[in-house]
């Protein structure tokens, strides 16, 4: 029987590890399997003492993302299982805690969680043809990726909820008005433009750049005097 390709491929260019989610038939739906192997692959981000950031980016012409793999969602229960599966491996977690910087390449879809893996990235460069959208309260869920919480932390909750409750698809352009990303270019020149911001996000040393990422995740849950006790301390270290 012949292996099937790995659904996550790891490349190193340098110092940068280039993560391809890499179902282009599927438009790189997101599966149990690709979740292990997003598992692995963020490990071996976040412990190679050579990767000091991190692309994340979408195989194929037509999506990063196209969201959950509703093919493994079957009848209710088995829905409310898959769902419990992806959380048991807390691969989101691992993505939003990585100490390295992460730069999200989207072009074509970028549907539930996709939009939501993208969230959990420091910076996204959209290209022009991205389509993004949350269309998870339409078929009856609710987003499990950390979507709920981290889009009103980036987007306010006035936005959050119009994109989480109406489900409608919005192109680039309003995701440039909203924040949610920083750049659009043209698709040909995506891969390049998200290169040269993560490349020029490098040229801070990796400990600044971790103490900036823990500063704002962890700040952002706390009093304000304690998040900049926080801010007080991390400083301290890197002057230390
Ligand atoms: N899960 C599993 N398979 C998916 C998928 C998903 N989320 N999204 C797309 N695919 C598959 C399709 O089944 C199709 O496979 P096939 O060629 O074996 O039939 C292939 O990807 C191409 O998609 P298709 O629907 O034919 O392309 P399209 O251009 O007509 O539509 C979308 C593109 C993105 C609008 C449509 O695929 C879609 O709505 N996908 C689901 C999006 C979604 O609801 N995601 C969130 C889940 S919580």
């Amino acid at each position: 029987m012949s292996e099937q390709p790995p659904t996550v491929l790891f490349e190193k260019r340098g110092d940068i590890a280039v993560v391809t989610l890499n179902r282009p038939d599927a438009l790189n739906a997101f599966s149990v399997r690709m979740r292990d192997e997003l598992w692995e692959v963020l490990g071996a981000v976040r412990d190679d003492p050579d990767v000091r950031g991190m692309l994340l980016q979408g195989a194929g012409e037509r999506a990063f993302c196209a969201g959950a793999d509703l093919t493994e969602f079957g009848t209710a229960p088995s829905q409310a299982v898959a769902r419990t599966v992806r959380w048991e491996r807390d691969v989101w977690g691992l993505l939003l805690g990585l100490p390295k910087p992460t730069v999200a390449a989207l072009h074509g879809y970028c549907l539930g969680s996709g939009l939501e893996m993208a969230v959990l990235c420091d910076l996204r460069v959209a290209a022009d043809d991205a389509v993004f959208g949350m269309p998870e309260a339409g078929l009856g869920l609710v987003p499990a990726a950390g979507g709920t919480q981290l889009l009103p932390r980036l987007l306010g909750p006035g936005r959050a909820l119009d994109l989480l409750l109406s489900g409608r698809r919005f192109g680039a352009g309003e995701a440039l008005e909203y924040g949610l990303v920083t750049q659009v270019v043209a698709r040909s020149e995506l891969s390049g433009a998200a290169t040269a911001l993560l490349q020029r996000v490098l040229r801070a040393p990796g400990r600044a750049l971790a103490a900036a990422k823990r500063a704002l995740a962890e700040g952002a849950d706390v009093p304000l005097a304690s998040a900049l006790d926080l801010e007080r301390r991390l400083a301290a270290g890197l002057s230390a």
